[in-house]
């Protein structure tokens, strides 16, 4: 599918069958989600813009490559999107971070914003909006469309694992925004959850149930 990459590294791929796992602990959970968001990260930077600048090694004046620009900013959506965000800011420490807070309405499935905090200049910045799971794509739409209206024009999409469902209708509401993902499930069940899925990310990220 156009804008969408499917990461399908045998490192991603196994971690993620990990994940998966039920009988996986809280604590090797949080650690395999940290580790597949900065595989994820490294994969979502790939392409980057690149300034050339003057330095000295201890040997010759030469021409070397950095990244161009400003800093990156990482939008996790709270609160599953804290745990690979934090494993995007150890490959990338100095990004900056966007907190989206949005909880999905259980009758409708629609996100409803709780908490919005972005850097003041957030537009003029690559923003990349992290969730580990694309289900309904409900929270990411309603997240790009909130930076959207801080003024971000250059977005993307990083998750874990999705839904063919949400991955379609995110695409036909932000066809502007690519999307990076482990794996798309086929189906998503009567509460929402992808299928098979790996259950409630945050739930199994945070021990919460
Ligand atoms: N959110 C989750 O945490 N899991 C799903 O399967 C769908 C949405």
């Amino acid at each position: 599918m156009q804008g969408v990459t499917i990461v399908d590294h045998p490192l991603v791929q196994h971690k993620l069958t990990k994940m998966r796992d039920r009988t996986t602990s809280t604590k090797t959970f949080r650690a395999l989600m940290r580790e597949t968001a900065t595989l994820l990260c490294y994969e979502v930077t790939r392409d980057l813009p690149m300034d050339a600048i003057e330095i000295e090694t201890p040997v010759a004046a030469t021409s070397a490559r950095v990244i161009a620009g400003k800093k990156l900013v990482f939008a996790p959506i709270l609160r599953a999107g804290l745990g690979m965000a934090e494993g995007m800011l150890d490959l990338v420490p100095s990004a900056r971070v966007a907190h989206i807070g949005l909880y999905r309405d259980p009758e409708s499935l629609e996100a409803v914003e709780y908490y919005f905090k972005a850097p003041a200049d957030v537009a003029g910045r690559l923003v990349i909006v992290v969730d580990p799971m694309l289900a309904t794509g409900h929270s990411a739409i309603a997240a790009i469309a909130r930076l959207k209206a801080a003024g971000v024009t250059d977005l993307r999409f990083v998750c874990l694992l999705a839904a063919r469902i949400g991955v379609e209708t995110l695409r036909a509401a932000h066809p502007d925004v690519p999307i990076w993902t482990a794996a798309i499930d086929a189906e998503l069940n009567d509460h929402g959850y992808i299928v098979p899925g790996l259950g409630d990310a945050g739930d199994r990220t945070f021990g919460t149930r």
